[in-house]
């Protein structure tokens, strides 16, 4: 039955085209990173490369810039910094998801696209939605060619999920190996603890539950692990998700309301179970960086996709486009590889191709250095810092003001934060910054993809010059970023 009726559409277009005129006023519309075409975006989905093509999916609101009833909103692109938008992929439209077509991922087999979601439902009546009232269904959809769906259905219903959980299982990633396919679901277990389910199928449509793949070794490690996602490399596997009620136990970890990180280790197949051996780390140590998913491209890589944004903020901050008819972005795409042990997040070469202007000096600083700049809209800048003294600063885009004192790199934001201060990363030692700007955000790469941070900011007009404060050389080359 379908749910979505023409009233809704009518009213649904109408309150869209209101809002397409507001967006396209706004300076703060970013320049090379993915956003809802109006309204709300949250968590990228069904990320996925075809005979080609790269389709990117997303959480979706298009005509509520504070959120609603999600749908998937659809981008493709052939070189994944130019994108086309499409028609939305996917609605809440039949009762097992009349609530929200949530998040899930896509994996491709044969000449047909796999694509599993979570189908929210919310029963009337007197309901906490935690622990009574929501239904998640886990529905699968082939599509021939990323845009029609030729086959949908529920494949896991609500009712069929273990015991022990509360409502809350969602988010499915599927991955192949060795003829098998396995599925991950995050979880709110009724011990407080978060969890992932795991199941297996030989054809993608009967799915037989295994057990627990991975779970919080107490209540410290959060109560709801969301978006779960696993890859394998060649020296370790990797298990990302997005941990909700962990709290921060020392400075510089989890500052945050929830985090979105990862375990290195391996897999026990005959026991259906993932072993970490490492501590979990974040991925991200910025303001804006949620519910990341990867997929692998034809070209073997690995490639990351964030929200670049998080729920559950106010009043901390705010993101002042909201009123400007839209909230929210994806982050750049990142290339993820482990070598020696950790995980790199690196910046895709494709992003090269927006370079113009290049300008490369080595400035040797007593003090201070001001670095005049045309246009500091969307600009890539990397630093060699390594012949610097701690304490150094960088200072850009009107008032945000990044800094290292020999323990601590630190990002630190002015009033263009709207509300966001500080936040930082405790290093040993920074040799190589690499900064990516668009109109409202900032992405900082640390040590050749060491560690990110990722915020936005909105500057009210960006201002021109560059400030560098400390003492030491520091080489640098700068590139306007232009999408043409
Ligand atoms: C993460 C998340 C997912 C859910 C989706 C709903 O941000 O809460 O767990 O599927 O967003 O929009």
């Amino acid at each position: 039955m379908s749910e979505l009726t023409q009233e809704y559409w009518k009213e649904f277009n109408k309150k869209q085209a209101l809002l397409r005129e507001k967006v396209t006023q706004d300076p703060w519309r970013l320049t090379y990173h993915q956003m809802p075409e109006t309204g709300w975006l949250n968590d990228p989905n069904g990320v996925v490369q075809f005979q080609g093509t790269y389709h990117l999916y997303h959480q979706y609101a298009p005509v509520n810039p504070e959120g609603g009833l999600v749908h998937w909103g659809h981008k493709t692109s052939d070189d994944l910094v130019h994108f086309e938008e499409h028609d939305i992929f996917l609605s809440p439209d039949q009762m097992y998801n009349k609530d929200g077509a949530y998040s899930g991922s896509a994996i491709v087999k044969d000449d047909d696209i796999h694509f599993f979601y979570t189908g929210n439902v919310k029963n009337p009546g007197e309901h906490d939605y935690t622990f009574s009232g929501r239904e998640q269904n886990t529905v699968h959809m082939v599509s021939k060619d990323g845009f029609s769906v030729d086959e949908r259905e529920v494949v896991i219903h609500h009712g069929e999920y273990p015991e022990g959980f509360t409502d809350h299982i969602r988010d499915p990633k599927v991955f192949e190996k060795e003829g098998t396919y396995y599925m991950i679901l995050g979880a709110r277990a009724l011990d407080h603890r978060g969890k992932i389910l795991l199941y297996t199928s030989k054809d993608l449509y009967d799915w037989t539950y295994q057990g627990i793949f991975a779970e919080a070794a107490d209540e410290t490690m959060g109560y709801m692990w969301e978006c779960p996602d696993f890859f394998e490399t060649s020296e370790k596997d990797v298990l990302i998700f997005s941990p909700q009620g962990i709290q921060a136990t020392k400075p510089f970890v989890y500052q945050n309301v929830y985090q979105s990180g990862y375990y290195l280790g391996q897999v026990d197949y005959e026991e259906g179970q993932f072993i970490p051996e490492n501590e979990f780390q974040e991925l991200d140590y910025g303001f804006d960086f949620y519910a990341p998913q990867t997929f692998e491209d034809e070209n073997g890589r690995r490639i990351l996709w964030a929200w670049m944004g998080i729920g559950d903020t106010a009043p901390e901050y705010s993101n002042p486009t909201v009123h400007r008819g839209w909230q929210h972005a994806l982050t750049m795409p990142r290339e993820l590889t482990v070598e020696n042990n950790e995980l790199k997040q690196r910046p895709l070469p494709e992003y090269q191709a927006l370079r113009q202007n290049e300008t490369q000096e080595t400035l040797t600083i007593d003090k201070q250095a001001k670095f005049p700049v045309a246009h500091q809209d969307a600009f890539e800048l990397l630093l060699d810092v390594s012949e610097m003294t701690a304490p150094f600063s960088i200072t850009l885009k009107e008032d945000t003001k990044l800094s290292y004192d020999g323990e601590v790199f630190r990002m630190q934001h002015g009033l263009s934060g709207y509300g966001r201060s500080t936040r930082g990363i405790a290093i040993e030692d920074i040799t190589l910054i690499h900064i990516f700007a668009d109109t409202s955000s900032l992405e900082i790469f640390l040590n050749d993809g060491s560690y990110v941070m990722t915020s936005r900011v909105y500057p009210k007009e960006n201002r021109e010059d560059i400030l560098f404060e400390g003492q030491g050389t520091l080489s640098f080359t700068r590139w306007d970023l232009i999408k043409e």
